[in-house]
């Protein structure tokens, strides 16, 4: 149960651990990867060989896959998840890549009570998964294992026609923007808020904040 008392609206571990394979098909044939990649090689991101990397709600591993795409550097890769099975799917799909062994962990874990130290990572991704939790709660623990200054790439399903069939079809809760907006600044500086490209299907149902930690 969230920290504000109200019952999540379905239990997403149970949900995503029968999907997964299903989920991940679905997410490399809509070409996320690549939208998610492209964007995050057009930031100026300071990683180098000792950075430590976190996708908190990772799924099967799209945004992880995205972050290796990148060429970026990096030491530790850590992809966390409530799903067992969608880590299994991202574990595979990670398995295929000469990244696996030497810079990816996968964590079973809530992102709203991360098993890592306050200030631990040098970047941190989350798409899809804070619809799941109260904001404010999932914001707050995002800030909390971020270094100061690092940079949380931040992708909320946005309102949108696609975003509310998938808000039936998954059993989560679309955040306005104005409540992104107002609760990242409790913790975070709005440093952008990119759209991607209409001709991108990722862009009919997420938006992307490029937020860091105050
Ligand atoms: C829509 S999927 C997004 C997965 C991935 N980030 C992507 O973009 O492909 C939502 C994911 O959030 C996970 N999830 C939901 N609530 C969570 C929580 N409290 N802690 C960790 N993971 C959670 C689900 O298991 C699922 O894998």
């Amino acid at each position: 149960m969230p920290k504000n008392g109200k019952p999540l609206k379905t239990n997403p571990r149970g949900l995503y651990d029968r999907i997964a394979d299903v989920q991940n098909l679905a997410m490399k044939v809509n070409g996320y990867r690549a939208s998610v990649a492209k964007y995050l090689r057009s930031l100026d991101l300071k990683l180098d060989a000792d950075s430590l990397v976190l996708d908190a709600g990772s799924g099967t591993g799209i945004v992880t896959n995205a972050f290796h795409d990148c060429g970026l550097e990096s030491r530790r890769v850590v992809s966390l998840d409530l799903s067992v099975n969608s880590l299994k799917v991202a574990r595979d799909s990670l398995k295929k890549r000469n990244v696996f062994s030497k810079q990816t962990d996968f964590v079973q874990g809530n992102v709203l009570t991360m098993p890592f130290a306050d200030d631990t990572f040098d970047l941190l991704l989350m798409c899809g998964v804070l619809e799941y939790t109260p904001l404010d709660d999932g914001l707050r623990e995002a800030a909390r294992v971020l270094k100061k200054g690092a940079p949380l790439v931040f992708l909320p399903v946005k309102p949108s026609v696609v975003g509310s069939v998938l808000e039936l079809l998954y059993n989560f809760k679309i955040h306005p923007l104005a409540s992104v907006r107002e609760a990242s600044t409790r913790y975070f500086n709005i440093v952008g808020n990119h759209e991607f490209p209409i001709t991108e299907p990722i862009s009919w149902s997420k938006t992307i904040f490029l937020l860091e930690k105050k």
